[in-house]
């Protein structure tokens, strides 16, 4: 696997796929942005607001190849390509994904075959994160998303950062769960410059993205 960016020129991107603003899941990921460096880049892109159009299977059509991304789905390719770390905020949807994030995800698999774009080799050696709230007590209704992401995560070549999970369901709940509020201002500060992180954190600006950049 390749080795881990250094902190001092590391890229967050904030990939927010909740299905409403301000929600629980945002609300955890801005908590544990601020806890970044002030010399690190964070761009944040809130998904609901550069649909994709529906993936297509091309992969045993003619050569399989896909064309150039164009609009929204370039936008997020190319935010995609510029982060060395990439963090999912996905909220817990039926044990999952939201599927504006599912969506994102699945056009991995176009972009990896979209000739000259070298995706698979470019997403290797970077770092996901995963960030969800959940409005269920118990944290491992959230295994499947979690194990999404680090299968996603390990088929690319990447580096597992760490999760933190949120309790909540209403938005501005998550503001109870003084574990996850913890592991939100924890989430990143454990990262050495060389090593990325590795555990689920318990409980558990801004550079301008291509696609759109919101506060
Ligand atoms: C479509 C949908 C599916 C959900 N599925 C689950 C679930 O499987 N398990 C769970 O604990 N909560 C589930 N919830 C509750 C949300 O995870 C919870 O309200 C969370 O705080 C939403 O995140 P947000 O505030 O970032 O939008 C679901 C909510 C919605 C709208």
């Amino acid at each position: 696997m390749t080795a881990p960016h250094h902190t001092t020129d590391r890229r967050f991107l904030f990939l927010l796929g909740s299905a409403r603003p301000e929600g629980n899941t945002e609300t955890l990921a801005r908590i544990a942005a601020a806890e970044l460096p002030a010399h690190v880049q964070r761009s944040w892109v809130r998904l609901s607001d550069v649909p994709l159009p529906p993936f297509e299977d091309l992969r045993h059509v003619g050569t399989g190849q896909y064309p150039e991304p164009v609009g929204n789905a370039r936008g997020l390719l190319d935010a995609t390509l510029a982060a060395t770390d990439l963090v999912i905020a996905s909220p817990l949807y039926w044990y999952s994904l939201s599927a504006s994030t599912k969506l994102y995800l699945d056009h991995w698999s176009a972009w990896m075959r979209v000739p000259g774009v070298a995706f698979k080799e470019r997403m290797a050696g970077k770092t996901m994160w995963a960030v969800t709230a959940l409005s269920s007590a118990d944290r491992a209704k959230a295994d499947p998303l979690l194990g999404t992401l680090r299968n996603c995560a390990e088929f690319l070549g990447m580096h597992w950062g760490g999760a933190l999970l949120g309790h909540g369901s209403a938005p501005g709940q998550v503001h109870t769960d003084t574990a996850a509020l913890q592991g939100a201002t924890s989430l990143f500060g454990r990262v050495s410059p060389d090593t990325p992180g590795a555990d689920e954190v318990e409980g558990e600006d801004e550079g301008v993205s291509a696609v759109a950049a919101i506060g």
